[in-house]
């Protein structure tokens, strides 16, 4: 993709200022700030209005700077080589004397980390001389970023520079697996638990469910438009907005398309930017077609059922 070099260097200069900075991953865009600064990493919590318990994920151009702050394990090197660049998150031991803010962590011994793909946050991350924390960049609990204008419909005016990298290619965030002990999803995303099972010859799937609340993305009321959804919905109401998974011949004006023929990929890519469109056409409520849990279906379902907690 075609980038301007001078923005990315005027990013560069914000964020050696420990200011925060939008940047675009093929995920969601992020909210980037200086992951060694305490400074720079409070304003994210702030801009976002973020609960100070919940940590961040750390972005990193290579294995060679990643290597300076964790330890790395066999697992994580099996799924680094097959997954990264890419939408995988690894938490791993911190190492003692790593440099990362303890603000990012909240103190935790452990720390998220992300090697992104998009092209832009790739150039960024070379010239740095520190990772990124990133949260997703959207206040807290509403729908992540798809585009730069959803970035600024969000904060307003609040962030100094948000880096314009069109779409994100996948639309879904990263999905997060524990190499801590044994290997553990904690959250889907944007890759299929089944690629990673593969890779590393287990089976990943029953992990998920089976285990108390240890990541925030997977508490209750997340990724919300801000009004309510119902799920599984074969008739919607009059008023109420349809989310349907393909193009329909009858289409009417409340109805919406998440893909062309059904393809997931093109229903995850949609998936936030719909979501956001619905709102912004005024409908009060959602009600949503079934969709298949098979692959990133499952994601879809993960993110939409949480979103449904919304009353109110
Ligand atoms: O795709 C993504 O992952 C995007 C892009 C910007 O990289 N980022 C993102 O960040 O979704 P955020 O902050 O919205 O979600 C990160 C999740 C949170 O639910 C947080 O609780 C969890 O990662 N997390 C961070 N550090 C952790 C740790 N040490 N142990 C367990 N969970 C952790
Ligand atoms: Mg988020």
């Amino acid at each position: 993709m075609k980038y301007n070099l001078s923005n990315i260097k005027k990013a560069k200069i914000l964020l050696d200022n420990k200011e925060c900075v939008a940047i675009p991953t093929e995920t969601v865009y992020g909210l980037a700030a200086n992951a060694y600064s305490d400074k720079a990493v409070k304003k994210i919590f702030k801009l976002k209005k973020r609960p100070n318990h919940n940590p961040l994920i750390v972005h990193y151009y290579n294995l060679e700077n990643l290597k300076k702050d964790c330890e790395v394990n066999k697992n994580f090197m099996k799924l680094f080589k097959r997954f990264s660049p890419g939408p995988i998150t690894y938490i791993l031991k911190l190492k003692k004397n790593s440099k990362i803010s303890g603000f990012v962590t909240n103190k935790k011994k452990t720390l998220a980390v992300r090697f992104p793909k998009h092209a832009i946050s790739r150039k960024l991350l070379k010239l740095l001389d520190y990772p990124l924390a990133a949260p997703s960049a959207n206040i807290s609990t509403k729908v992540s970023p798809v585009c730069a204008q959803d970035v600024k419909d969000d904060f307003k005016g609040k962030i100094k520079l948000i880096l314009d990298g069109g779409r994100s290619s996948v639309g879904l965030e990263s999905t997060i697996i524990s190499l801590i002990n044994k290997p553990q999803i904690l959250r889907l995303g944007g890759l299929i638990t089944s690629n990673i099972s593969k890779c590393l010859n287990t089976n990943l799937n029953k992990s998920l469910n089976s285990q108390k609340i240890i990541t925030p993305g997977q508490m209750k009321l997340h990724y919300s438009p801000g009004i309510p959804i119902r799920l599984n919905i074969k008739k919607p109401k009059k008023n109420e907005a349809y989310l349907m998974l393909k193009k329909n011949k009858n289409l009417r004006d409340n109805f919406y398309y998440l893909s062309k023929n059904g393809d997931l990929n093109e229903v995850a890519k949609n998936l936030y930017i719909t979501l956001r469109k619905i709102k912004k056409d005024k409908f009060k409520s959602i009600a949503v077609e079934k969709i298949t849990s098979r692959g990133l279906g499952k994601t879809i379902n993960d993110r939409l059922l949480k979103a449904s907690k919304f009353n109110g």
